[in-house]
């Protein structure tokens, strides 16, 4: 019997445009999933949408639609970004579905009987958005300390679910078990912030909206938030109803994912309601890092989202699964900018894999009439290619088990380094020119189709679509003994398969143009412009760097006829900075020039050359640039404030 693995995502807000941040959960889980499935796990993936809620209730309102038909809609294209994604979950639960309602009930009802309900008072204040009512003592500046917007005074009867009944119990159970709470970070975060300083009961039902799951014994409230949202856990898998099987199969959860803005919900709040119900805790609350862009968190109201669909149609499904999994490191933020999904596309995905693939079926066509030679000459030279490939799948596993994603992806595209090198190294095309090296030649592409080979697998969970692709180059499509968890010995590949030159896997991308269409299309999906976000505070201002740099050199780019390349003087150093004015300005006119530049954006690569900064420009309506210099001759280096 397989052993089972049960995983979930968050259940989503219904929202109408779900951003490339979003994806990062479910991306993440899915390839966990995947992954466990692919290593013999009978895995269950749970993902869904959180509909109830006044935000809902008022924003239906406010288009004149029914809550339901509201969320109808918003669910089924969060569904199809989901199928867009290639994401392969078990269940998708939602809040309004009745099989959620009336176990959310059975459960209020349970906890009432039990005394671990009981009715209130409630007096605070309530952030609409977040959801979430906080204390005089937790505000900022008055505002919401989650998201820093306005607050509103309320008072209501509630009932209230006695969290801190379970205060000592919960802190016992973190302490005992250091795997709980992933990272590290996170569960020292729990215990010193919210446990150690002591928990307060927690209000649990509304009267102010009815967009909610009823109380059943007391109609005028609704299910609040926590126990609605959280309950869908166990609700998909059957507790408490007439067909619990997979309740008792997949319970507990082995890992709950979760942003880390949530972290909090589901490793007090809700192991405390698993206890008060006497149910097991999940083994595992991972909460992994945001995606932010430049520095901030992606959100609609701030009119910084990247739009998941529109990358996915540009690059495809796997180049943006493959961006998001590699760029947010182990528990820790990532940035997106279109320069980081650029240059992972070109140099991981188009050079390092998309080359070794087409590179070794082309030698193999070339050299063999495409049918896979034996490996009839192994040298010592071979030894550390062959012994990589065979502890890959084992380094990957476990980089997987720890949650480490990127991770994960780093071991293997050390074997596509490796390869790439072992090429090089060997030179295939030096050998086919002696026809005694003819066994040697085809130990080399053997050695190499199979590094490939094992390399597909493994990257299935990450990149769903590529696998096959590279299969068919290889003329084993199909071929689940070549294809499997267990194949991952090395030396699996017949020779004698026919193998079948194909399309790029990733074709690369021309980075002048498509930056230039991406930053257009972020503009576009900026919603109108309000007073508000149009303007940032002084401490948003202060995060941009800027200082006076001196031109040192400048010279064009070959094959760009946009670029040039300049050294720029900064005080104590020297940087290399690639600015598209070649138009506008001769290399020699710039010599010497102060220049405004942006110190602390994030290096990119631009024609294959480094760019650490920006030069700051006026462009007119023509769209001719003008760089900006100061007024006066200073010193380069000295700060622009
Ligand atoms: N409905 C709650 C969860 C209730 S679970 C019982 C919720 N929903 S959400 O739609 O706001 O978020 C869903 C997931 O998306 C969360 O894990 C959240 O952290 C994640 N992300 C939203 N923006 C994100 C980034 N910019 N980067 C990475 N993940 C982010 O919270």
């Amino acid at each position: 019997m397989p052993e089972k693995f049960y995983i979930t995502t968050p259940i989503y807000y219904p929202s109408d445009k779900l951003h490339i941040g979003h994806s990062y959960t479910t991306v993440a889980a899915d390839a966990i999933a995947r992954f466990k499935k692919l290593s013999g796990y009978d895995v269950y993936f749970l993902t869904g949408t959180d509909e109830h809620g006044q935000k809902i209730e008022r924003k239906a309102a406010e288009k004149g639609m029914d809550p339901q038909r509201f969320v109808d809609e918003i669910v089924a294209s969060i569904r199809q970004l989901w199928k867009t994604m290639n994401i392969e979950y078990d269940d998708f639960i939602r809040t309004t579905e009745d099989r959620h309602t009336a176990v959310v009930q059975k459960i209020f009802k349970k906890l009432y009987d039990q005394g671990d309900i009981y009715k209130s008072e409630y007096e605070g204040w309530y952030c609409t958005p977040c959801e979430a009512f906080w204390t005089q003592t937790q505000l900022k500046d008055g505002n919401c300390p989650d998201c820093g917007r306005k607050v509103e005074r309320v008072k209501e009867e509630s009932y209230f679910f006695r969290l801190s009944k379970y205060q000592d119990k919960l802190i016992k159970h973190i302490e005992e078990n250091p795997d709980f709470i992933q990272p590290v970070s996170r569960r020292n975060e729990m215990l010193n912030n919210f446990l150690y300083p002591g928990l307060e009961d927690l209000s649990v039902s509304r009267t102010s909206f009815k967009w909610g799951v009823p109380v059943s014994f007391d109609d005028k409230h609704v299910v609040y938030v926590w126990i609605d949202a959280l309950s869908n856990y166990i609700t998909a898998l059957g507790y408490l109803s007439d067909n619990d099987e997979k309740f008792k199969k997949y319970w507990p959860a082995d890992i709950h994912l979760v942003g880390k803005e949530i972290v909090r919900f589901h490793t007090i709040i809700w192991p405390a309601i698993l206890m008060a119900l006497d149910l097991p805790l999940p083994k595992q609350v991972f909460g992994h890092g945001w995606l932010v862009l430049d520095g901030d968190k992606m959100s609609k109201s701030k009119g910084n989202v990247i739009d998941p669909v529109k990358l996915c149609s540009k690059y495809g499904v796997d180049a943006v699964r493959y961006f998001l999994l590699r760029e947010i490191p182990f528990g820790s933020d990532g940035n997106f900018s279109n320069g980081a999904l650029i240059y992972r596309i070109n140099s991981d995905l188009a050079n390092d894999l998309g080359n070794l693939v087409s590179r070794t079926v082309t030698m193999i066509d070339k050299y063999f009439d495409s049918v896979l030679p034996k490996a009839s000459d192994t040298r010592a030279q071979d030894t550390e290619l062959v012994e990589m490939a065979s502890g890959l799948a084992k380094e990957v596993e476990a980089s997987v088990n720890e949650l480490q994603l990127s991770a994960a992806l780093a071991h293997i595209w050390k074997l596509v380094g490796r390869c790439n090198k072992y090429i090089d190294e060997t030179m295939p095309w030096a050998l086919a020119k002696d026809s005694a090296q003819k066994p040697r030649l085809g130990t080399v592409l053997y050695n190499l189709a199979e590094c490939i080979r094992i390399i597909a697998v493994l990257i299935g969970p990450f990149m769903p679509q590529t696998p096959d692709k590279i299969f068919a180059q290889l003329g084993i499509s199909g071929n689940t003994d070549l294809t499997s968890w267990d194949s991952l010995a090395f030396g699996r590949l017949t020779p004698g398969i026919k193998v079948l030159k194909g399309d790029a896997l990733f074709p690369r991308i021309d980075v002048e143009k498509e930056l230039g269409t991406l930053n257009a299309q972020l503009q576009a999906g900026k919603p109108p412009e309000t007073p508000e976000a149009a303007q940032i505070s002084i401490d948003e201002f202060a995060r941009v760097l800027l200082a006076v740099g001196k031109v040192v050199s400048c010279e064009r780019i070959a094959g760009s006829d946009k670029l040039l390349k300049l050294q720029v003087a900064l005080g104590q150093e020297t940087r290399q900075i690639i600015s598209g004015i070649a138009k506008w300005y001769p290399p020699e006119e710039l010599v010497g020039k102060l220049v405004t530049v942006v110190t602390n954006l994030k290096p990119v690569k631009l024609k294959g050359e480094l760019s650490e900064g920006m030069i700051l420009c006026a462009e007119d309506s023509a769209g001719r640039l003008s760089i900006i210099s100061p007024e006066k001759e200073v010193d380069h280096g000295c700060q622009i404030r």
